[in-house]
């Protein structure tokens, strides 16, 4: 899997994204030697800044994030010579002058391939028009070789503008051009969901309502803002993590078997999984979704402010911090059978998971009766899957507990890498799996507008948890009698 040589243009070349992620990503790619000779950067960014002045600015990123892999030789100089910089205002065409002069000198100097993956990492205000100046100055064009666009989220704030964002970007580029980013899609763990549901045989056949009772989903974050007040105030969970991350491990669980392990396949699939979800009007919206918001608490020992405590957010807001929803498929395979989705911010733990919630057994043949047997996968962190299914324990007695088959990742030996690594890479590649197609992500839009227009109101009861808890007492009711969240 090695890309075609090519140039990797990064508008938002010297925001936080870049520095932390984008870089350290590009950086472990090509020092592994997977993007081959010939790859350069360019970044792109309002503040003038000289070539050399970006390189440093690229060491310095590469020298204090956490996400670098331990530099080889003197590999920060050479990486470092790889990368170029244009500086200008993303709305003058003068900027993409430069851009299309500094490709070109690139690719001579390469001798090879006119390839370029404009990667936007800039405020989703500035995605539209980055696209039609790309495509003013011919540089869209597949000419002399790829051109492709990689859209960071958020990908719209609703439905409207996400197929707003959509034509835009389509007057431009053509569907197989456009990577709209997920970086859950990019993590090892979530990938290993469709490997272990179409890599075995034995957990297909109970996939579906005859054996599953529920799944649970859980995305749950330690952090509060970090300083992302002013982004969240507008965003809120629905958008921040409903829409997109959640729904993505939704329709993996969900989602029928795909006729081949291709992109267009795949998404053909998980499209369809999202359209025979019972849409959420907003009548329903109480019936099926709990909003939260954190007031202050304790964490980790330590008093945690409130949501509405934090920089750059409302006195009295309601944007919603915490959501659980409960979501229900009408097809053959998952009638009755309820997806409860949960997210939020200021929980007490950071962690990922993803639970299928077997029925009893028909008989309860031993004394205290049996437990329902969990299929679970750890996204994150101590990643692995596990099962958990019930053993008689030793002595004369017919008793039964709990006991966990425990698969981790850490039995591989290796480092799992950075989704942006992974999906980078696919982008250069043109292998478009791991990226929601423009059906996709307006269909989940579509699913959450019921949620985002009752959820525009005030609500007087926030806040409603605290700081280092679970979320509010209705995301234990919405689960229904005989069932709770798991412990994590
Ligand atoms: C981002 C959200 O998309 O995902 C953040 O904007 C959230 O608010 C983050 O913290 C979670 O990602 P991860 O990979 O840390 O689980």
């Amino acid at each position: 899997r090695a890309p075609e040589p090519c140039t990797l243009v990064i508008f938002g070349a010297t925001g936080d994204l870049t520095k932390r992620k984008l870089l350290p990503a590009v950086f472990g790619l090509w020092q592994d030697g997977q993007l081959g000779a010939g790859f350069s950067v360019l970044g792109v960014g309002r503040n003038p800044m000289s070539e050399e002045e970006f390189r440093t600015l690229v060491r310095q990123s590469l020298t204090t994030s956490k996400e670098t892999d331990e530099i080889e030789g003197n590999n920060l100089e050479k990486f470092a010579a790889v990368a170029h910089y244009v500086g200008g205002e993303f709305g003058e065409t003068g900027t993409y002058d430069a851009i299309g002069a500094k490709l070109r000198e690139i690719q001579e100097a390469r001798g090879a391939g006119d390839n370029a993956l404009f990667y936007l990492s800039t405020p989703p205000s500035l995605f539209e028009v980055i696209s039609q100046r790309l495509g003013d100055a011919g540089l869209a064009s597949e000419s002399d070789g790829w051109r492709r666009l990689i859209v960071e989220k958020p990908f719209g704030r609703d439905l409207a503008s996400a197929v707003a964002l959509n034509d835009a970007l389509h007057d431009v580029w053509k569907e197989h051009q456009i990577y709209r980013i997920d970086h859950y899609l990019g993590k090892e763990t979530v990938q290993n969901v469709l490997a272990i549901r179409f890599g075995n045989l034995i957990f297909e056949p109970i996939w579906n309502r005859s054996y599953v009772e529920h799944v649970q989903i859980t995305a749950a974050e330690d952090l509060g803002m970090e300083g992302r007040g002013g982004y969240y105030e507008e965003a809120g969970v629905v958008r921040d993590m409903l829409q997109n991350h959640l729904m993505q491990l939704f329709t993996l669980v969900a989602m029928e078997t795909p006729v081949a392990f291709d992109a267009n396949a795949i998404r053909d699939e998980k499209v369809k999984v999202l359209r025979s979800t019972r849409p959420i009007p907003v009548e329903r919206v109480s019936q099926v979704a709990v909003r939260g918001q954190y007031g202050p608490g304790t964490l980790y020992g330590e008093r945690a402010k409130g949501y509405r405590e934090e920089e750059k957010v409302a006195p009295d807001s309601s944007t919603p911090t915490f959501v659980a929803v409960k979501l229900e498929v009408d097809n053959w395979r998952w009638s009755g059978v309820p997806f409860f989705l949960r997210s939020g911010k200021r929980l007490p733990k950071k962690v990922t998971e993803i639970a299928v919630v077997f029925k009893r057994p028909p008989l309860g043949l031993f004394p205290g009766g049996t437990e329902r047997n969990v299929l679970a996968f750890r996204i994150q962190p101590d990643e692995g899957v596990s099962l958990k299914f019930s053993s008689k324990t030793p002595g004369q007695e017919n008793i039964l507990r709990e006991v966990v088959m425990d698969f981790r990742y850490d039995a591989f030996g290796a480092e799992l890498e950075s989704p942006y690594s992974r999906l980078l890479l696919d982008a250069m590649i043109g292998d478009a799996t791991l990226f929601p197609r423009e059906d996709e992500v307006q269909q989940a839009w579509e699913l959450v507008s019921g949620i985002l227009e009752a959820w525009s109101q005030p609500d007087a009861n926030l806040p409603n948890y605290a700081a280092g808890t679970w979320g509010p007492d209705a995301a234990d009711e919405l689960l229904g009698p005989d069932r709770r969240w798991r412990h994590l």
